[in-house]
């Protein structure tokens, strides 16, 4: 039909040819709206600005009503303008079901250059996505050469305080501005503001690297906020940099003086550029923060605050000029992580007068990060604002536990009302104690903001056991407190560093509650860095402990362990790749300081934090051989070690690590275990290892794990496990059979146990079982935070076996997982549920007056293999309907009292 025809048609035909269209176009838009695609991620982050990977990879998860679902092939295509007018890459329709990583491979891409781009998908149903929404990254500078702006340090001499220097710089841009782009890094720590806005919402920037190799930096869109005329500004603190860091007072570690570099690039509507630098046209002064340290906290005077400082216009007469510092561009890096962003806000929940007679503020929850206030005084008026975690038996404030770290703030009020919030420190407190204070304190005005990685919540576990959703609370708090750019060991005390056995032990189920995929890639490249040239791995990385403090079997392990998990977890290939060199190195210092393959040199921390009865005259303490832990650490690094040459496809490597797996493991035989199987060391940690390991030949298992039972009952039915043994002590049990025992230890309330510091009124994971003793007595003041999450490494074991949910390690980043829901311990009800880069897990069970059932919710493009509790299908419905074996579900048979299907996408729930 011509158009020209088609307008003379009468209405009523109009009407009938409309609605055959309509008839005819409904099915199909519907047809077509099944599938989409959603949360476009490069690498791993939506829509990152400064990045500076190459080759970066793309992900992307489906949507469609159909069970069953799986992706048949993809397209995706990148442009460099928004409309795709130009196409820069793309795929063609590859036949894959690749959804998750998938690498670019078009042409080199350019720095500082925001790219598009978008994929469509097809499904096993026909169906077809269309063209997604637009997703975007920005590239950062790929070649120090890139950069052009100097490193402006302070220009006058430094007090004794190290006050916190102020920089500020006016420019005008008289063109209509297209974008805005900021670059900054710091050594040490900054705030930038752009016309009297913070630049970014990210705090204690740069964060925290292998300085002396690598610094990140981050870059800011800032196109808002450029005016006519401008002006910048940037206050440091000492940081990590050069602040106190460590337990032993040192300070200046990577450096002594403080010093920022900054580019803001604008790009005008004429397809002109122009950068503004930081250089010697920038001028500095001191301002109102007259000290700021991580462990120590801040001194601050309002009254020398420079109203306008970083505002156009500023009379900045008795500012002086800076200095130019010669560092170059050759360590700085982009941001790989997501940066400290402030989280969930804490109002009092309680104000005390101590017996001492103290004002104290409590927050009812254990957090890290700082205290914003709202005070009105007198010009002149000063108080003090320590912090603690807990108040001591008597009620009192208690802050022993925080060894060196002074963890206070001194703030002198200007007159009237003001408001303020800390810069460069944090703190780890449930509670604030406000001395000299003139006036009433308001708690309403008392606010606490918890800061940490701005990782994306992943993870949820909930049960019918009140005490374990507490555990379960404690365990999310514990990683939030200490997952702050680095996993520390605890946010409080002096100390703060990336313990590597604390991460870990609690690697995988730190996995689970939060997406920590950036977070430990970004650690693992400053492992990598850090480690000897002899293969040996610091105890804390960034390391800032020495050359000596290195190659603890179990902490150094991290360099094998995390990328394994991060590849079980988010099928991250290239980590291995990245990391290959590091593990090889770890694993080739163990062999070359072993004889006979036995590795008995070296200094260990062992199964640190192990249990010990105060009074041990019969020998209660478990203490485990160092050795025979470093034997089977030693053998699980060379056992991922053949896995991940596996995965990469280094088949010589692979025949080397599993002749080497034997050797470890008959010079294990040889010295630890006797004929009959027993252990020279007979505790938990040392069966619970061999166990987990696969240290024993087969036919001595059985005896092993019967051993490791009548330890756990000739203790009462307690465990006695410290950070090693810990982590794998219920998935021991839970292996061989014992799933009742492992129960039992998960709800044991009475100390050493999991449960027993939530019976205590612990909002976080404490480092030792009885950090709190039943009488109120606090342990050991020296070494006792009340936020170390290594023993919240049972989270692991809850998601996995008590809600049940684990990956395929064939198929690993959950592409095909297990539903093994673990029925016992007197629950009625579980729930886990996971954010996985297809899209989210579910797997809830309920038993609710004897009837059982079991939701699973698979996502597009996996397939899950479900254990539902029943001895036989033809009892199991799903849905109300007996199961058959269909497209989306196929029985595969009854396994030890549960009966297996397969199921693909969608939600399915079971009874029996
Ligand atoms: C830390 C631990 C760490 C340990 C080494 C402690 O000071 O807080 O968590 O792993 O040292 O044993």
């Amino acid at each position: 039909m011509e158009i020209e025809n088609f307008k003379n048609i009468d209405p009523i035909t109009m009407k009938k040819f409309l609605l055959a269209l309509a008839i005819f176009l409904v099915p199909c838009i519907s047809l077509f709206a099944k599938l989409s695609v959603v949360q476009l991620r490069t690498e791993n982050q939506i829509n990152p600005i400064g990045m500076d990977v190459k080759v970066p990879r793309f992900t992307w998860y489906l949507e469609s009503e159909k069970r069953n679902t799986l992706q048949k092939a993809y397209e995706i295509r990148i442009s460099t303008s928004e409309n795709f007018r130009q196409m820069l890459w793309t795929s063609g329709k590859v036949e894959s079901d690749q959804s998750v990583l998938v690498e670019y491979e078009g042409s080199p891409l350019e720095s500082n250059t925001t790219y598009f781009w978008q994929v469509r998908t097809w499904d096993n149903h026909g169906q077809s996505s269309g063209w997604s929404k637009t997703g975007s990254f920005r590239t950062g500078y790929f070649d120090p050469a890139d950069w052009s702006a100097d490193w402006v340090g302070l220009g006058f001499e430094e007090d004794e305080n190290r006050s916190s220097p102020y920089f500020r710089k006016e420019f005008s841009s008289t063109k209509k501005i297209k974008s805005a782009t900021a670059y900054i890094t710091a050594r040490g720590l900054y705030q930038a503001y752009l016309n009297g806005e913070k630049i970014g919402d990210d705090y204690l920037t740069p964060g925290w690297t292998a300085y002396q190799d690598r610094i990140q930096y981050q870059v800011y869109d800032v196109t808002d906020k450029v005016k006519s005329k401008n002006a910048l500004g940037v206050v440091l603190g000492s940081g990590w940099y050069r602040g106190y860091i460590g337990f032993s007072g040192q300070k200046n570690y990577y450096g002594d003086e403080i010093s920022f570099l900054m580019e803001l690039v604008l790009e005008y509507a004429d397809g002109t550029k122009e950068r503004i630098l930081s250089d010697d046209s920038w001028t500095c002064n001191y301002g109102p923060i007259l000290s700021a340290d991580i462990y120590n906290g801040e001194i601050y005077d309002a009254r020398m605050e420079m109203a306008g400082w970083n505002k156009e216009g500023f009379n900045q007469t008795n500012w002086k000029a800076v200095q130019i510092k010669d560092y170059g561009y050759e360590s700085l890096v982009a941001t790989y992580n997501e940066p400290i962003r402030k989280q969930e806000t804490f109002k009092p929940i309680e104000m005390i007068t101590t017996p001492k007679g103290e004002k104290v503020l409590d927050f009812g929850q254990n957090l890290v990060g700082w205290v914003q206030f709202k005070v009105k005084g007198k010009s002149g008026d000063k108080f003090r604002m320590t912090h603690a975690e807990i108040l001591d038996k008597d009620g009192n404030f208690y802050t022993e536990n925080l060894r060196a770290a002074k963890a206070e703030l001194i703030y002198t009020l200007k007159e009237g009302e003001q408001t303020y919030e800390p810069h460069f420190t944090f703190f780890g407190f449930r509670y604030i104690r406000i001395d000299d204070f003139e006036g009433d304190i308001i708690p309403e005005d008392f606010t606490a903001v918890a800061l940490y990685s701005d990782m994306e919540k992943t993870g949820e576990f909930a049960s019918s056991h009140e005490l374990i959703n507490q555990l379960q609370h404690n365990i999310q708090w514990g990683q939030r407190g200490n997952f702050l750019d680095v996993p520390t060991d605890c946010p409080q005390r002096d100390e703060r560093l990336g313990w590597t056995g604390d991460a870990q032990a609690f690697s995988r189920t730190a996995a689970y509650n939060f997406n920590v995929h950036s977070f430990f890639t970004k650690w693992l490249r400053d492992l990598e860095l850090d480690q000897r040239e002899d293969g040996a791995v610091p105890f804390v990385i960034p390391n800032v402990l020495g050359k000596d403090a290195a190659g603890s079997a179990g902490w150094a392990d991290a360099a094998t362990i995390i990328p394994w998990d991060m590849y079980m977890v988010y099928g991250d290939r290239r980590i291995l790749e990245e990391q290959y060199e590091s593990m090889v190195n770890w694993v080739g210092f163990m062999e070359s300081n072993s004889k006979d393959h036995l590795w008995n040199t070296g200094f260990h921390f062992g199964d640190w934090l192990f249990y010990r009865p105060d009074d041990d005259n019969d020998g209660r303490a478990a203490v485990t051989d160092k050795y025979l832990i470093a034997q089977c650490f030693f053998a699980h690094s060379v056992q991922i070690m053949i896995h991940t040459a596996k995965v990469l496809g280094k088949e010589a490597d692979q025949k080397n690590y599993e002749a080497l797996l034997k050797n470890v493991k008959d010079a294990f035989l040889k010295e630890y275990v006797t004929p009959n199987g027993r252990l020279v060391s007979s505790t938990q940690t040392a069966y619970v290892l061999a166990l987990h390991f696969d240290m024993l030949p087969e036919s001595m298992r059985e005896d092993a794990a019967k051993r490791l039972v009548e330890n756990i009952r000739s203790y009462g039915v307690h465990l006695t496990t410290g950070f090693l043994g810990t982590p794998y002590l219920n998935h021991v049990l839970s292996r061989f059979g014992y799933d009742g025992l492992a129960f039992e230890l998960l709800l044991r309330e009475k100390y050493p146990s999991w449960l027993y510091p939530v019976t205590m009124g612990a909002t976080t994971i404490w480092e030792r079982w009885d950090g709190i003793k039943p009488n109120g007595d606090v342990q050991v003041p020296s070494m006792n935070s009340y936020n170390h999450y290594a023993y919240g490494a049972i989270g692991d074991w809850m998601y996995r076996n008590l809600a049940g949910i684990d990956t395929d390690p064939e198929h690993p980043g959950y592409k095909e997982f297990v539903v093994k829901p673990l029925l016992g311990g007197g629950f009625t009800h579980a729930k886990g549920a996971l954010d996985t880069y297809y899209g989210k897990i579910v797997s809830e069970w309920k038993l609710d007056n004897g009837q059982f059932s079991l939701e699973v919710q698979v996502p597009v493009n996996t397939r899950a293999t479900v254990y539902i509790p029943s001895t036989s299908s033809s009892t199991v419905k799903e849905n109300n309907n007996s199961i058959s074996s269909s497209q989306s579900l196929k029985i595969l048979g009854e396994e030890n009292g549960y009966v297996k299907v397969e199921i693909g996408s969608g939600i399915y729930t079971f009874t029996r």
